[in-house]
């Protein structure tokens, strides 16, 4: 397992469609886990496999705190929502490829999902509040669509130029 450098927008990779992945080969694991130790290292709560430039149909999602035993992590190759609820919820989010930028974003408040697991079985998923929340913004990711693309064009130039400016200091410091 290898931490990553993750990808941080404005980025033109951001805006690529992730590939459906044929078969969750070796390979396919190996990317998992490292999505899921870059995840963890940054700390997130979840990571598409885009963000770390690799251009493919997977993510990953843990709610638990690092430290936890329980600690779960969700491994999603090619998901697609089957379901989703009317009722939505409007929910602060942020993104470790836009860091230290939160906006709140309508989501629904639950959603079921079907995907291929770690071991390549076909698996279906029912989610609600922030797991639900966090598959759909990670799912967003492999149609190249990041949070601020969901609010207006005004809040989302301010936090871009945030995020370029923060960069430019970060190079000359
Ligand atoms: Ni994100």
């Amino acid at each position: 397992m290898t931490i990553r450098p993750i990808i941080t927008a404005p980025d033109p990779r951001l805006k690529v469609r992730s590939e459906t992945i044929a078969v969750v080969d070796d390979s396919v694991r190996q990317l998992l886990d490292d999505m899921y130790e870059t995840m963890a290292a940054a700390p997130g709560i979840g990571l598409a496999a885009i963000q770390i430039g690799q251009p493919r149909s997977a993510i990953v999602v843990c709610l638990n705190a690092p430290e936890d035993e329980e600690r779960r992590p969700y491994y999603l190759v090619n998901p697609e929502v089957v379901w989703r609820s009317d009722e939505e919820i409007l929910h602060d989010e942020g993104c470790l490829s836009l860091p230290d930028q939160f906006a709140e974003v309508v989501r629904p408040a639950e959603v079921r999902v079907r995907y291929l697991d770690y071991e390549g079985e076909e698996q279906e998923l029912h989610a609600a509040e922030l797991l639900a929340r966090c598959i759909l913004h990670e799912m967003d990711h492999l149609q190249g669509v990041l949070f601020v693309d969901h609010i207006s064009v005004i809040k989302r130039n301010i936090i871009l130029r945030k995020l370029v400016k923060a960069r430019r200091q970060q190079a000359s410091a």
